[in-house]
């Protein structure tokens, strides 16, 4: 598949990062609710988000109601734990903005894993029969392996068919080893695609996402290339100091 360029853009801190990702994610939601009733945006775990979502949450230049939350993964915790992503959204975002329960689509964390990710299949299955899943915008974070959500390298998502848009995740070398990921099948739905990672430990995942030839089991976000969207890279100075080519 013939890779469009991404946009990279860089920040001198996280800060400055996260300050310019709050303004694009709103900027882009809002450009596409001026075409539909709602918009849909994936929402990504892990620690770096966790600033974009409190800007985000002071933002009110967009009608808040009229954005639908989907995650790209979960830890297999409950969603009160202290490690759920939809926990940290909780605290970040959805309760600032009082956001309806009705309007979060969290990955549900019981009976198993399995079940939870079939849950979740019939949940964005269901959303998209109501024309109600438009994969605006899909956030993603970046491991120091180059994982992104729950996509870990050499793993089972590799093999999983096309129709499979959620599935379980044993044995991640991250901690909390069980989880439920989006797969890219799902997540290359997307019109765009903005990718988060600061600091230097992510330095040689991004070098080697948009420098190297890394298959997508070696370095799962290259499994993230959406056919008909847009890969934004916002980075910073320390995650991006080993780029050479890539910039212009
Ligand atoms: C998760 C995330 C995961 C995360 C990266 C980066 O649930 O852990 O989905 O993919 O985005 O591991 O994590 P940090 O932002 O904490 O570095």
């Amino acid at each position: 598949m013939l890779r469009k360029l991404p946009e990279i853009w860089i920040g001198e801190t996280p800060e400055e990062v996260m300050q310019e990702s709050a303004k694009r994610v709103v900027g882009y939601l809002k450009k596409r609710l001026a075409h539909r009733p709602r918009v849909s945006i994936v929402l990504s775990g892990g620690q770096t988000p966790r600033a974009l979502y409190e800007r985000l949450a002071t933002m009110t230049e967009i009608d808040w109601m009229r954005v639908d939350f989907l995650f790209g993964d979960e830890r297999y915790v409950p969603p009160d734990s202290p490690d759920s992503n939809v926990r940290l959204v909780q605290e970040t975002l959805f309760g600032p903005l009082q956001i309806p329960p009705a309007h979060v689509f969290a990955i549900p964390t019981s009976p198993s894993p399995e079940a939870a990710a079939e849950q979740y299949q019939q949940t964005l299955h269901q959303l998209a029969l109501q024309g109600r899943l438009s994969w605006d915008l899909v956030l993603l974070g970046l491991g120091p392996d180059g994982h992104t959500a729950s996509l870990f390298p050499h793993a089972d998502w590799i093999h999983a068919p096309k129709s499979v848009w959620s599935m379980a995740v044993h044995n991640a070398p991250k901690p909390l080893s069980t989880r439920i990921t989006l797969t890219p099948a799902a997540l290359n739905h997307a019109r765009l695609v903005v990718v988060l990672a600061t600091g230097k430990g992510k330095a040689a995942a991004v070098c080697a996402a948009l420098e190297s030839d890394a298959t997508p089991a070696e370095l799962p976000v290259r499994a993230i290339v959406p056919p008909n969207g847009q890969m934004m890279w916002m980075v910073d100075r320390a995650s991006a100091f080993a780029l050479t080519k890539t910039l212009g």
